[in-house]
């Protein structure tokens, strides 16, 4: 695991990239904001008069400008290269972010668990993939139902003895499902042996006249973090070399392999060379700090390709002692020692409890006084925003939407 120490040197030219902030002294005095209504107002989408000021703390922010540049940007490039993009909800949860990605060339969505399925589905988005095989009864039935009420819909397996079961439960429900085959790609999280296992893995999907086979899924994800790009495209070269010979076993053997899936934010530009038909990268709408310590094809300090779109808004609540500030985002807002603060990279971030974040630093242009609100950049999205219910979408100061983040009720909605 990498040290904060480490990290923060590697990830300085990557925070030198990032815009400045404007710190924010908090209006502790009345403003006019009628803050009783503020609930009310949200749900009227209301928005006048919401800055960043008014704003509990902490909460997440979105830069709407940063966000769509991110969002244009992946769909212009990855169509200059010739690959698709499938982006990965699992980073943002939210219909509303989806739609934008759809709304911008994307060919359906990718989904960690068969809730993310079912709610970007039941929002009326087509061509969801479901990456991880269901081996429960609850998630079996889920995604044939899914399946059913969803003709694109699609998911993955790994084993035959899942085969057998979704087959079951598809001929209880006379169901026909689509289905692709995950092979290992360097992650040993899922993913058949690659060659005959993967082969007769697919055979056996095909074969079912409940299943059709669509291809193969392949996510190199220890590939994706890999600092310095030309080792990022060596090593997902390396990872993904057995994958691509098992597309070409199974197209050889007659089985169409209509879709190869994979890949990152960190070789969203790398991956066609692997030959992916479809990119499954997430974190490109946001980013994190650990994608901006990975580096890009033209800077190998920082990866700038795309820009910091999400923050945490906090407040120092607390001045008493030298060199250190108090905030209110600690450990049940996400807090992390590995995140950065917007704007002033000097700052180290730490926790102090459950409600208490800890900012130190030994020297700095400016320090953060008692009232001050800063916008601190998470570590890893996905994590991140499963600890909060909705993004605040900022132009400049102003909140001009608020975006719900979804399926983080109870393990059934995650
Ligand atoms: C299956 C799968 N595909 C793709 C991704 C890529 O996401 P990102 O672009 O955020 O690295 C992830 C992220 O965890 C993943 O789990």
């Amino acid at each position: 695991m990498t040290s904060r120490r480490g990290f923060l040197s590697a990830n300085a030219a990557a925070m030198a990239a990032l815009t400045s902030a404007k710190v924010r002294a908090a209006k502790t005095s009345s403003t006019g904001f009628p803050y009783t209504e503020f609930e009310a107002l949200i749900r009227r989408r209301d928005f006048r008069d919401m800055t960043k000021d008014v704003l509990p703390t902490p909460c997440m922010i979105v830069d709407q400008a940063i966000f769509e540049r991110n969002v244009k940007a992946m769909a212009e490039r990855t169509k200059a290269l010739g690959i698709d993009v499938r982006p990965h909800v699992k980073i943002h949860k939210s219909v509303d972010v989806a739609k934008l990605q759809m709304a911008h060339g994307a060919i359906g969505l990718t989904c960690a668990t068969i809730a993310e399925a079912e709610l970007m589905s039941g929002a009326g988005l087509k061509n969801v993939m479901w990456t991880k095989q269901p081996a429960s009864r609850n998630a079996i039935e889920r995604a044939v139902a899914l399946s059913k009420k969803d003709p694109t819909f699609s998911f993955v397996v790994d084993d035959p003895l899942v085969v057998d079961w979704i087959e079951q439960a598809a001929e209880a429900e006379n169901a026909r499902l689509k289905m692709l085959v995950s092979v290992y790609a360097g992650l040993s999280r899922q993913g058949i042996e690659n060659g005959q296992p993967a082969l007769e893995l697919a055979q056996k999907v095909a074969s079912s006249k409940r299943m059709k086979f669509d291809g193969i899924m392949a996510y190199s994800g220890f590939a994706s973090h890999t600092h310095g790009w030309q080792k990022r495209r060596e090593q997902s070269a390396k990872d993904m070399a057995q994958a691509r010979e098992t597309v070409e076993l199974c197209k050889k053997s007659g089985l169409p392999v209509n879709i190869f899936t994979g890949g990152s934010t960190g070789t969203y530009n790398i991956d066609h060379e692997n030959g992916l038909t479809e990119l499954e990268a997430g974190s490109y709408v946001f980013m994190d700090t650990a994608y901006f310590a990975v580096g890009g094809k033209d800077n190998d300090a920082a990866y700038t390709d795309f820009g910091g779109a999400l923050t945490i808004l906090t407040t120092v609540d607390s001045k008493r002692h030298p060199n250190q500030v108090t905030i209110d985002y600690g450990n049940k807002a996400g807090v992390r020692a590995t995140d950065a603060v917007k704007g002033m990279p000097w700052l180290e971030v730490a926790t102090q409890g459950a409600e208490y974040g800890l900012l130190k630093w030994k020297d700095g242009s400016s320090e953060p006084k008692l009232g001050d609100r800063l916008e601190i950049y998470c570590t890893t999205l996905d994590n991140s925003t499963n600890y909060y219910d909705r993004y605040y979408v900022a132009q400049g100061d102003r909140i001009v939407d608020v975006w719900p983040i979804m399926g983080r009720s109870g393990a059934a909605q995650r």
